[in-house]
Order: structure tokens, then C-alpha cells, then sequence
């Protein structure tokens, strides 16, 4: 067994932060999302992965390298543009060759791994080509939408549907045997121009090749904007391992808080589950729950809830802020000369909610 794991694609939701970076290397509690799914794979005794990278391929390599770090072997696949994820699939074709594979979005967060589903998988009938994952959301519109018989075998799947047929989401996470390979040949574009992976799995369905499926029990999120950002931090954040590595002067931590190593926390309150980055300076601050604060941030005389700080920004005497994300270097201060006005230099795309 295989596994492929996509990390391409624009991340237009998810701008300005994706106008500079991967999507899939946004963090929730400080940890890139992508790690998540290659410690997911890695969990199941998978070993050789094959990453498919888009326009930010050289940010993914740095981060991954060759996956040693993870107990794995990474093998770069190149996608000129987001053609889908069925051509993600068409090209790396020579890499999968005839082999069982898991294919896993790189920016989808599952809580509780993928180990028994894998591992279904591999005792299927010789029937069955595909398992897909599925989970009930509230507004299947954004998702693609599966149709299921009652012991789980799947009758019809639609990407994005405007009157969806349930509310089945299709989770980012599918296992596939090499039959995978004849249906993404067989495809055309959608109208959005992409070869849709639910087309491909429609054309196994219309091939009377199995497809079954089985219910996400633990939490789920595609994390592509920034309130699914958000919630995912939270959740991420609720199972860290306290501890303190940095130096904590004059200062009160409560509930489950991580100080790395080098972070200063000075005449401040941490109230978990947060995490303070490397070598952060946090003075005369509070960092309230479900906070995420990247490495080399300074947070002096603010308060700081429910939020991410990406690493090297700088938060100085601005009151409190609460459900935001903010991207590597910025800077967002008080300004105390004159004209008193609010002063912004905002990347395209940006989102400000002045009180
Ligand atoms: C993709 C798939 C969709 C699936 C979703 C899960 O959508 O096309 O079927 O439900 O991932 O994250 P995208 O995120 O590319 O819009």
C-alpha cells in the first residue's frame, strides 16, 4: 500500500495567507496541517508516499524534505496547474504503479488517524475497487455528496450539488486499488474545468466495480478558510501535551499550556489550551484559550484569544484580539502619533472588523 498525498492547489479561501504560502502548511497548534496527515499515513505502516506539489512545491519540499522525519519515503510529484484531483491521481500513475493506495488532502484534518480504515481496505472482496470516507455536515453544497444503500455501498456521488441527494460529505481521505487508474483515463473535465475525482469514482460505480463506504466517527474539517482554520486550532489545541521548556517570569499559566523552548513570558497570564512558540516574547499580555502563537512573535501589553499568529509577527498595545489569523511578519501596533486614525497596510484579500 501506497499513499499520495496532495498538497497543490491556491487556497483561495484561505488569502492572503496563501498568496506566500502552501495552504497546507498553514499551522494549527503550530504545526503545519499537512504534518497531520503524513503522521496519519506514517501511523498505518505506510511507507512511500508520494506528495503532489502545485506553484508552492519548493516551500513544501523545504518543510518535508524527504520525509525521514516522518518515518517516511517522499517522492515529489509535479502538477503544472489544479487540474483536480483526478489528474493528481493521472499523474502519478508510474509512482503507484499496480499497488493499493491511500489518497489524502493535504489540507483535510481528521482526528483519530486512518489506521482501520486502511487496514478495511485491505480485507475487501475483490469486487470492491474504492472506500470512501464520508461525514454529515450541515451544508453538503461545498462538498462532494455520496448517495449510500444501507450497507454502506455507494450508488451515486456528485461534486458540489446545488440540491444535494444527502448530507454525505465526501471526507478528503479515499483508498483505491489500481482500477483507480483506467476511470481517471476515462474522464472529461467538469464544467469547473477539473478532472473530479468523484467523476472518477462515479465511472468504477457504472463499471459494477464496488464502491463502499464508511462514516468518519471523530472529528473532521477541511480546513480551506479561516473559520474552518480556527475550529481546527481548537481541536488540535485540545490535545496537546503540556509543558514548559521557555522561561516563565512573574507570569500565571492555567490549564493545558506548551511554552517552547527559548519563548519569554513576562508580568503575563496563559490561560490553555494555548501554545507559545519558540523563542516568543510575551509581555504585560494575556493569551487566552485556543490560541496558537508561531515562533519569534512578540506580544507586548495585548490580549490574544482564539487566534493564530503565524511566526515572526508582532502584536504591541492594541487592546484584545479574538477569532483571527495572522500571517508571518506582520506587524499591528498602536499608532500614537497623529492623525489618530486607524492605519492599515493590508495584503489583497484581507479581512479587517474594526470595533
Ligand atoms: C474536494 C473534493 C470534494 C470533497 C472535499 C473534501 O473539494 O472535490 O468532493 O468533499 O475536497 O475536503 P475541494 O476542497 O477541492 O473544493
Amino acid at each position: 500500500m501506497k499513499a499520495l498525498i496532495l498538497a497543490g492547489g491556491s487556497g483561495t479561501r484561505l488569502r492572503p495567507l496563501t498568496h506566500t504560502a502552501s495552504k497546507q502548511l498553514v499551522p494549527i497548534a503550530n504545526k503545519p496541517i499537512l504534518f497531520y496527515g503524513l503522521e496519519a499515513i506514517a501511523a498505518c505502516g505506510i511507507t512511500d508516499v508520494g506528495i503532489v506539489v502545485g506553484h508552492t512545491a519548493s516551500e513544501v519540499k523545504a518543510a518535508v524534505g524527504d520525509g525521514s522525519a516522518f518515518g517516511l519515503k517522499a517522492t515529489y510529484l509535479p502538477q503544472d496547474a489544479p487540474r483536480g484531483l483526478a489528474h493528481a491521481v493521472l499523474i502519478a500513475k508510474d509512482f503507484l504503479g499496480d499497488e493499493d493506495f491511500v489518497m489524502y488532502l493535504g489540507d483535510n484534518f481528521l482526528v483519530g488517524g486512518i489506521t482501520d480504515i486502511v487496514h478495511g481496505f485491505t480485507i475487501r472482496d475483490a469486487a470492491t475497487a474504492a472506500r470512501i470516507l464520508l461525514a454529515r455536515v450541515p451544508d453538503p453544497r461545498k462538498f462532494g455528496v455520496a448517495e449510500v444503500a444501507k450497507d454502506g455501498s455507494v450508488l451515486r456521488l456528485v461534486e458540489k450539488p446545488d440540491h444535494p441527494p444527502s448530507d454525505l460529505a465526501l471526507v478528503g481521505v479515499y483508498l483505491f486499488d489500481a482500477r483507480i487508474h483506467e476511470a481517471v483515463a476515462q474522464i472529461a473535465p467538469s464544467a469547473r474545468g477539473e478532472l473530479e475525482i468523484t467523476d472518477a469514482i462515479s465511472w468504477l460505480i457504472d463499471h459494477d466495480l464496488g464502491v463502499n463506504s464508511s462514516m468518519v466517527e471523530g472529528y473532521w474539517k477541511d480546513l480551506g478558510d479561516p473559520e474552518a482554520l480556527l475550529d481546527g486550532n481548537r481541536i488540535a489545541l485540545m490535545a496537546i501535551r503540556p509543558s514548559i521548556a521557555g522561561e516563565v517570569i512573574d507570569s500565571k499559566i492555567e490549564g493545558p499550556v506548551v511554552v517552547e523552548a527559548g519563548a519569554k513570558v513576562v508580568d503575563s497570564i496563559v490561560r490553555g489550551p494555548a501554545i507559545i512558540g519558540r523563542d516568543v516574547v510575551l509581555q504585560s499580555s494575556y493569551v487566552g484559550p485556543f490560541s496558537s502563537i508561531g515562533d519569534r512573535c512578540a506580544i507586548l501589553s495585548s490580549e490574544v484569544m482564539n487566534s493564530i499568529i503565524l511566526s515572526d509577527s508582532t502584536v504591541d498595545t492594541v487592546g484584545a484580539i479574538e477569532g483571527s489569523v495572522i500571517g508571518k511578519f506582520a506587524k499591528i501596533c498602536h499608532r500614537s502619533e497623529r492623525p489618530s486614525a486607524t492605519k492599515l497596510i493590508v495584503g489583497d484579500h484581507a479581512r479587517v472588523e474594526l470595533l
